[in-house]
């Protein structure tokens, strides 16, 4: 089974994506890596954004391994990581580059340690419309810009992140923009895909719904 949900900034698709992992034991990709990835190293190489063929071939040279090194790195998961991620993923060529490796991992699914699973869980922006358009099930999660800011505000106090509330509302509708804007894949749902606008959910809730989508399915 595929299951893919995508949908804009701090929707929730990375807590959802990995509690349906666990409860129907499937592979998670969190497809955002990638482009964080090729992000980062744009950033760490003092690469400008403009440089669409180093961008490129940053791209085309991405396997696991590198990215799951590169992981590792502060700003992996940062604003610095998240504005580069989006900023090299309205480059088609980047996007190009990147779906075979994406779309691999629904042939041969597998979990962190390795191990097989009999299926997986996608998370990103395009992966109900581009990576896997046959995907099982498609979920398209989204939340008004104040909530995703408030969460991930909480989320930044919670781990002593000096931010305003102002500024991380600025950065997530910064981002949708982009997201949304670019020319190569903008962000949309799916059209088979379930739309679910969490604002008034928690976690939990959103789960039960969710799995009450995949239960019928
Ligand atoms: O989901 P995450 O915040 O890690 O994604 C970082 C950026 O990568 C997004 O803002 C988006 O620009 C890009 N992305 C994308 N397509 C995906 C996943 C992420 O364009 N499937």
């Amino acid at each position: 089974m595929i299951i893919t949900i995508d949908g804009p900034a701090s929707a929730g698709k990375g807590t959802l994506a990995n509690s349906l992992s666990k409860k129907y034991g499937l592979a998670y990709f969190d497809t955002g890596m990638v482009y964080r990835a090729v992000g980062l190293q744009m950033v760490l190489s003092g690469t400008p954004f403009e440089d669409v063929a180093k961008a490129e071939d940053f791209a085309q040279k991405l396997d696991f391994p590198t990215m799951m090194e590169l992981a590792q790195h502060k700003d992996f998961r940062s604003d610095v990581g998240g504005k580069a991620a989006s900023v090299v993923a309205a480059i088609p060529g980047v996007r190009s580059a990147l779906l075979k490796m994406q779309q691999d991992f629904a042939k041969n699914p597998v979990f962190a340690n390795g191990q097989k699973a009999n299926g997986a869980v996608y998370d990103g922006r395009d992966t109900g419309t581009v990576v896997c358009p046959n995907a099982d099930v498609k979920l398209f999660i989204t939340a008004s810009p104040e909530v995703r800011a408030e969460r991930r505000h909480k989320e930044f106090l919670s781990k002593g992140i000096d931010k305003t509330y102002a500024e991380v509302l600025e950065q997530i509708k910064e981002r949708d923009d982009r997201d949304e804007k670019r020319a190569s894949a903008p962000l949309k749902p799916a059209e088979d895909a379930i739309i679910f606008d969490t604002s008034e959910y928690n976690a939990e809730q959103v789960l039960e719904k969710v799995c009450q989508i995949v239960d019928s399915y």
